[in-house]
């Protein structure tokens, strides 16, 4: 409620239109059966002209409860969608403001599922609140007053109706407020898979998964299918149950009432309307349960939207202003641990580089290699010890000072869709054409774009699914250069381009950004075997610094690899 709040307070003139505008309703209705009971003692004692007066009042009490009908729908609409619409760009707003370790923490897409279904559901219900609410209590009050008032005698049948209503509403309201948490929860299940089929599709495709996929996908749906026929079941039991209900103490009704108008012969112009208030009554407890089991369900989503409102971003930038940097970097006894894993990832790593300088970074699959990476450009913050770069604490710098030093080419980066350009304005803003065509050169991408007819302008599908693997890596790496960073980070970043065009960017790096300084984290030695210094990782530790020529006489671990490798390039050689 503490989430909604606020948003209810910001729409609060079309939530009063259309509370308004369902009181009217409630009103209209209610005076129906009681103007009905006029027009039948009238007709009763023949008295013509009132029966024209009072049929004409009728089609006036109708045409108002219409009219207040489509203000309140028109109103309740414009709340209910006006609130969802500022829910889910506040939530959105909230998720950006998170670091990588908070998205972690939620799972990406069970965060997509928050800002949709959950945000719907609440939608749904501040619509049906707004819709009902204010009536139920009115037609409630309103029904058993006249209807007290139409016959009194027939208070016993009213209460015994009321009593075995509202036992079968909170019966199946229970069980099925049980059922919609677990529902809500089967649809994250159907839709993580669902996601996760379609973004994998051509591995799906390729390992012929086919059938596993649909059997996965089956077997989730087929437990959410479950749920919703219990829920079902439920309802199918509940409204007839109702309606039975309702018809019987009708029949009573009328059959009390029949039998007694010899006494009381006013009575029988009383029958009709003490049945329409015996059936407004009925449909009060009736709506009074679906709101009841609604607001339920939509507040368990509340609550999964409150979760991420209520997440503090793990990580804070101080507001000092951005300055320019040199492009050092230092690491001072740093540990590293991923949030929630028990082992830490990185060990005790100590290094420094000078601006303008090439560094390296070998090590095993899972030795660390992005983890220690991506401390520079604080993606993640150091668990123990400090990163600096230009001299500065990451922590104390302002995000816009790390922004402009420091670019990184993921090792899986993505590509937004749109167009070339719009994702190369990624790296700098106000990227003129000239820049363009010129990190294009650095990055061996000015080829392949050539040969677009949009140049540039050539469009991105979503996953960037109409480029090649070497393309996406040729696009990532002019990003990442674009704005002529001092301090460029390439994670595996020339894994998909051939030997010659790896070459080419290498000296097109070396020539173009001569005092950037570069990280280069690749599986082969061959690519950074110029660099001023190398680190070895292994097991998240630091195991040996150096140049090629001094890693190659004093560790082992580095002579391993490199021998490995030129044994196999021997092979390929010699094929
Ligand atoms: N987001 C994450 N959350 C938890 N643990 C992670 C995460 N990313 C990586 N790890 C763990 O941290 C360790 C180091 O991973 P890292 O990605 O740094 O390796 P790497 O050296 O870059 O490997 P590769 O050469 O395959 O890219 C691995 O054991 C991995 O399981
Ligand atoms: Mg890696």
């Amino acid at each position: 409620m503490k989430t909604l709040w606020p948003y209810l307070r910001r729409f609060w003139r079309a939530e009063l239109v259309a509370t308004i505008a369902t009181i009217i309703m409630a009103f209209a209705s209610l005076w129906q059966p009681h103007l009905l009971q006029q027009v039948m003692a009238a007709i009763i004692a023949n008295r013509q002209q009132q029966v024209l007066h009072l049929g004409i009042e009728l089609i006036v009490f109708a045409a108002l409860g219409i009219v207040a009908g489509v203000v309140n729908t028109v109103f309740s609409a414009r709340a209910a969608v006006g609130i969802a619409t500022a829910l889910r760009s506040d939530l959105y707003k909230q998720v950006q403001s998170f670091a990588f370790a908070d998205i972690e923490t939620f799972a990406a897409s069970k965060l997509v599922v928050r800002m949709t279904n959950d945000i719907n559901q609440v939608q749904g219900m501040v619509m049906a609140v707004f819709q009902i609410v204010a009536r139920v209590p009115i037609m409630f009050i309103g029904a058993l007053t006249l209807a007290l008032l139409t016959v009194p005698s027939l208070w016993w049948l009213l209460a015994i109706m009321l009593i075995i209503i509202v036992v079968i509403a909170i019966v199946g309201m229970k069980r099925m407020s049980k059922y919609f948490g677990a529902i809500q929860a089967r649809i994250d299940d159907v839709n993580t898979i669902a996601r996760e089929n379609l973004m994998g599709v051509r591995v799906v495709k390729s390992f012929v998964q086919e059938d596993a996929q649909i059997k996965q996908f089956t077997s989730a749906s087929d437990k959410m299918n479950a749920l919703a026929i219990k829920i079902g079941y439920t309802f199918s039991v509940m409204m007839p149950g109702f309606f039975l209900i309702g018809y019987l103490a009708m029949a009573t009704a009328i059959l009390v009432i029949g039998q007694s108008l010899r006494v009381h012969p006013a009575y029988l112009a009383a029958v009709a309307s003490f049945t329409g208030y015996l059936m407004q009554l009925l449909m009060a407890v009736i709506n009074a349960s679906f709101i009841a089991s609604g607001t339920t369900r939509a507040f368990v989503s509340l609550g999964r939207i409150g979760e991420v409102f209520a997440h503090k971003p793990s990580m804070h930038y101080p507001d000092v202003p951005v300055v320019n940097l040199p492009g050092s970097i230092e690491f001072d006894h740093v540990d590293f641990s991923y949030p929630g894993a028990s082992q830490p990832t990185l060990h005790d790593i100590n290094f420094k580089v000078a601006p303008g300088q090439m560094v390296g970074i070998v090590g095993a699959t899972g030795s660390g290699k992005t983890s220690l990476a991506q401390l520079i450009p604080r993606l993640f913050d150091a668990t123990k010890g400090v990163v600096k770069v230009g001299g500065s604490d990451v922590r104390t710098l302002a995000a816009g000072s790390l922004r402009q030093t420091v670019a990184m080419v993921m090792q899986r980066s993505t590509l937004f869709s749109g167009t070339i350009a719009s994702n190369l304005r990624q790296g700098k803003p106000d990227a003129t054409t000239r820049d363009m065509h010129w990190a294009a050169d650095i990055a061996q991408s000015s080829e392949f774009i050539r040969r677009l007819d949009a140049g540039f302008n050539a469009q991105v599908e979503e996953r960037s699914a109409n480029f090649s693997g070497g393309q996406k890596q040729r696009l990532a790496i002019t990003r990442g250069v674009i704005a002529h960073p001092k301090v460029l980070i390439m994670d595996d970043s020339t894994s998909a381009l051939d030997a010659r065009s790896e070459r080419l960017v290498q000296e097109a790096l070396d020539r173009e950004l001569k005092d950037t300084t570069t990280v280069i984290i690749a599986e082969k030695i061959a690519s950074i075997i110029k660099a001023d210094q190398i680190l070895v990782l292994d097991g998240g530790r630091l195991i040996a610094r150096g140049t090629h020529k001094e890693l190659l006489k004093t560790s082992p671990e580095y002579r391993a690899i490199y021998q490995t490798q030129k044994a196999r390039e021997g092979v390929f050689a010699d094929a």
